[in-house]
């Protein structure tokens, strides 16, 4: 096989935008680890986001805001090893790019080189402009993300649907306009409105990648733990669940165990 034979072709920001223009769907999984992001990899997905949600999914804590910096790096790292093709987003933790331009800057530039992964995502708008510019400055794509911004979540005190009210739908959609006017490559919209999602994805030329946003998007994102079924307390009613692993694991545990317990495992051939 020649070179050219073999290679694979990865997924760049330039690629994701083509995607919007021919209409071509974006698909976007979260991945935290290396067996998982092998496996999202393998399938063919687009983007894998290394999510704050790891705080949630991995760590077992209540929000996003306890998960930091070097704990985002150990998990990043863990996915790029995996991955051959899709393009890999890290999210910047709360309290690393709020503040501060230059820690927005140098929490971006440890991800890009400590991890390899290919862009960083921040939550918010014009309030976290100056952080969105310097580290467009430095070279390193960045990804949008309006609507529910957990990392708000004490402010919002609620996870219910954002801007369903006029006052709160013309500031996301004046955002959206923003954050594509100073050169982020593409926007997270999570839980908004279906019409209000469409409306933004219709006035912006990079791609919108919706969570609980409709169908009217450049392209869908979900957190693999909820897809697969493993958190399987939640399910708000974006969710689509294509496995049910939490029931399935542990139905094979509990076949272990019993294994283990009667002396049925190992038998005969699964010893030396
Ligand atoms: O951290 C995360 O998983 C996210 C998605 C919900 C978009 O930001």
């Amino acid at each position: 096989m020649s070179a050219a034979q073999g290679e694979i072709k990865k997924v760049t920001t330039h690629k994701l935008k083509e995607m919007k223009q021919r209409g071509e769907k974006i698909s976007m999984l979260t991945g935290y680890d290396y067996s998982m992001a092998k496996i999202l990899d393998d399938a063919g997905i687009d983007i894998i986001l290394v999510g704050d949600s790891a705080s949630n999914v991995m760590a077992g804590h209540e929000t996003t805001l306890p998960i930091t910096l070097d704990q985002m790096i150990y998990h990043a790292q863990s996915v790029v090893r995996a991955i051959n093709r899709c393009f890999v987003v890290v999210d910047l933790p709360f309290g690393s790019y709020q503040g501060n331009s230059l820690e927005a800057l140098n929490a971006s530039i440890r991800i890009m080189k400590e991890t390899g992964g290919h862009g960083v995502k921040m939550e918010g708008g014009k309030e976290i402009g100056e952080s969105v510019i310097r580290v467009l400055t430095a070279g390193i794509p960045v990804m949008g993300h309006l609507g529910l911004t957990p990392q708000s979540i004490y402010k919002f005190g609620t996870y219910t649907v954002r801007a369903k009210e006029e006052e709160e739908a013309e500031r996301l959609v004046e955002d959206a306009k923003y954050l594509e006017s100073i050169g982020c490559f593409a926007l997270v919209l999570e839980k908004i409105p279906a019409s209000l999602a469409k409306l933004v994805s219709e006035s912006i030329s990079i791609p919108v990648i919706g969570i609980g946003a409709g169908p009217h998007v450049d392209g869908q994102v979900l957190v693999t733990h909820d897809m697969l079924g493993i958190t399987h307390e939640f399910k708000p009613r974006f969710l689509r669940q294509y496995l049910h692993l939490y029931d399935e694991i542990k139905k094979a545990t509990q076949q272990y165990i019993a294994d283990v317990k009667s002396k049925d495992f190992p038998n005969d051939k699964e010893q030396y």
